[in-house]
């Protein structure tokens, strides 16, 4: 299996884009074949398919000088009382979700911007959300399921400062994960998001890339934070290649300065691994990674190993434990979404540092979010599953004002 990494010509299975032209304002629109994939989705344009050939995907990119072009094609766009969306009003498997289309947009609050989805990912918290497992501290049902975004920005609050109507922008929109969580997720047409947990869209990733990142780095970022991860120490990351560990694994080479970095994963996922940056790749169908001579000071444990991963702690060392029983020298915790994390990644993103990782059978298109489901739930995701496009309206015009 080959995910995408995205954003750098060497490494990804997409052609670039190609370069935008500096002196006029220019969206970069470029075509390319979508990986095949499994599961038959229906590529891109569920809606208006036919103005498209068929299995070509479109990405769209906007460099900063697009900005006046940008607010105009969102200015043209009216938000309406209601809205496509994701629903589940019971508790259960993929089936309880249902695709509506007279769901009431969300009202924007004061420090609140309302944006138009144009991509999503999915989460293993929303699987496990949906099930039931979070009752206790859940937002009453019907929910609309998703915490990442990426899209443009339609209206704004009365305290917003810092955004405007055209901004492109991406985040969690729940600033707790499980704790009281957005009722209105990101699954929908419309998702309403305080400002201070958006970030802009780096300049060089498409709302694809950007949607798949913020839940996931940012549960990276805060963990290493968490653990006093720094500039020389050693790591092994526990699921190196699902959506949290591919982003960890760069984030401590590349952000952090880690002295070594490992990583556990199936014989397939090995070389991609190494391609982000783990000084060791450890195959965990061959290996038992606890009985290898090797210690860290930071165990970041995200498949719930208990016991088995303390085993590789160094002595005053320390494991962050994202699911499953906690063990000494363990801590639990719940990521907090904060766009200034975004914010302080974007550089990483803009240089191509940090890659967003997407799994090769993303995307699936808006209709087809109970297939995608279904796959993040076989737990053999690489990288992130991302829905897309969402709202396909504001891609069009960019692509018409750019003919
Ligand atoms: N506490 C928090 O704030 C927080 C935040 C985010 C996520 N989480 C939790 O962290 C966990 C990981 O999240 P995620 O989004 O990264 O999940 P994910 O993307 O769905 O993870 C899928 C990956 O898990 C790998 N995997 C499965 N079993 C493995 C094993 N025994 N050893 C190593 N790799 C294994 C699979 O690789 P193979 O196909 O090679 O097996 C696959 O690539 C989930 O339980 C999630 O709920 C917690």
């Amino acid at each position: 299996m080959e995910a995408l990494l995205s954003s750098s010509p060497t490494l990804r299975l997409r052609p670039p884009l190609p370069p935008s032209s500096s002196s006029k304002p220019s969206l970069s629109v470029s075509t390319f074949t979508p990986p095949s994939t499994k599961t038959k989705t229906n590529f891109p344009f569920h809606r208006k398919s036919s103005q498209f050939k068929p299995k070509r995907f479109l990405r769209v990119a906007a460099s900063s000088s697009a900005r006046s072009a940008t607010e105009t094609a969102v200015d043209s766009l009216t938000v309406p009382s209601q809205m496509k969306a994701w629903v589940y009003d019971e508790y259960g498997g993929v089936d309880v979700l249902k695709l509506s289309s007279n769901v009431t947009v969300p009202n924007v609050n004061d420090d609140q911007v309302l944006v138009k989805v144009i991509a999503a990912a999915l989460n293993p918290v929303d699987c496990k959300r949906r099930i039931g497992k979070f009752q206790a501290t859940d937002s009453p049902l019907p929910t609309v399921p998703g915490y990442d975004v990426a899209g443009v920005v339609v209206k704004v609050g009365n305290q917003v400062k810092g955004l405007k109507v055209g901004d492109e922008v991406y985040g969690n929109i729940s600033e707790k994960a499980l704790d009281g969580p957005k009722q209105s997720g990101s699954l929908a047409e419309y998702t309403a998001v305080e400002e201070k947990l958006l970030a802009l869209k780096p300049k060089n990733l498409d709302f694809l890339q950007a949607a798949s990142l913020p839940l996931a780095i940012e549960t990276a970022y805060e963990g290493l934070e968490r653990a006093g991860f720094s500039e020389g120490k050693s790591i092994i990351i526990l699921n190196g290649s699902g959506g949290v560990g591919s982003l960890t694994i760069q984030l401590a080479k590349q952000v952090f300065g880690a002295s070594k970095v490992a990583a556990t994963t199936s014989t397939q996922k090995i070389e991609l691994l190494k391609r982000l940056g783990a000084d060791l790749a450890i195959d965990y169908t061959k290996e038992n990674f606890e009985e290898l001579p090797d210690k860290y000071d930071v165990v970041f444990d995200a498949v719930g190993l208990g016991e088995k991963a303390g085993k590789v702690v160094k002595e005053g060392g320390i494991m962050v434990v994202l699911t499953g029983a906690v063990t000494p020298p363990g801590f639990r915790f719940v990521v907090t979404s904060t766009g200034s994390t975004l914010k302080k990644l974007n550089p990483y993103l803009e240089n191509g540092k940090v890659k967003p990782v997407i799994d090769q059978n993303s995307p699936f298109p808006f209709d087809k979010v109970k297939e995608a489901f279904a796959y993040l739930e076989t737990n053999r995701a690489t990288g992130k599953v991302v829905v897309y496009p969402v709202s396909e309206e504001y891609i069009l015009e960019k692509m018409a004002q750019n003919m």
